[in-house]
């Protein structure tokens, strides 16, 4: 069935491989792809462009309000762009790394962008969506859940090989990420109880898609 909706919520911290996943997922289902962790970041951006303190709540906020961003769907590559101006790169960079979480803290910010996630995901039918509280909050209703995680040391060592960084900072770093992202007040990265668990550490990339393949088939909806 290709035709039928099918809304797949992946959620976990960063490190889990979750895009890799979700992207493979989506290509294999030929679904869209959405990854909310980069509207994020291209928040994050802005408002550093903009010179705004990420810390000031308000005026991120107002940031936020006021930017077009535009975000694709394809899996096999998708745009992002802030006012026009393509943002794939720099969003990736370690200015828009070090100021996320505190942007991503702003109910505001995520009042909006869960909004812009909901249409999208109405729009796309069969859609992959990927970020932290996407069972939760996004899309309470996915036809499946999935919580991805795996140990710390690989998380630390999966993200530093992807940035080319040393591999004792990327761990610390990812340890500030994960405490901000999970003690936030508003909408904290959790597992929901009805999300499948899968422990990345050990299990490759393909077993983790190939899983999920059988899941989706199990409750007949690809
Ligand atoms: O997945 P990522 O590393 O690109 O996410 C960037 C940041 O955005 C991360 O620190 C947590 C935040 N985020 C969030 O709060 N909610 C989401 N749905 C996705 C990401």
């Amino acid at each position: 069935v290709r035709t039928g909706r099918c809304v797949v919520a992946v959620d976990g911290p960063s490190g889990s491989g979750k895009s890799t996943v979700s992207r493979r997922l989506a290509a294999g289902l030929d679904a869209r792809y959405l990854d909310t962790g980069a509207m994020y970041r291209a928040v994050t951006w802005a408002v550093l462009r903009s010179g705004v303190d990420p810390a000031d709540a308000e005026a991120v906020a107002k940031v936020a309000g006021e930017i077009d961003l535009r975000i694709g769907t394809d899996p096999q590559g998708y745009g992002v762009t802030v006012d026009g101006v393509a943002v794939d790169a720099d969003i990736r960079g370690p200015e828009v790394t070090g100021a996320v979480s505190a942007v991503a803290a702003v109910p505001a910010v995520r009042a909006l962008l869960v909004a812009r996630q909901r249409e999208m995901i109405t729009h796309a039918g069969r859609i992959v969506v990927e970020g932290r509280d996407i069972g939760s909050v996004v899309a309470p209703e996915a036809e499946l859940k999935v919580y991805l995680t795996a140990s710390e040391v690989a998380r630390a060592r999966r993200r530093s090989a992807e940035d080319a960084a040393d591999e004792a900072a990327t761990a610390a770093d990812l340890a500030r990420r994960d405490r901000l992202d999970s003690t936030r007040t508003a909408d904290p990265l959790q597992q929901s109880a009805d999300a499948v668990v899968l422990d990345t550490t050990e299990l490759g990339i393909d077993e983790v898609v190939a899983r999920l393949r059988e899941l989706l088939t199990e409750r007949g909806v690809a």
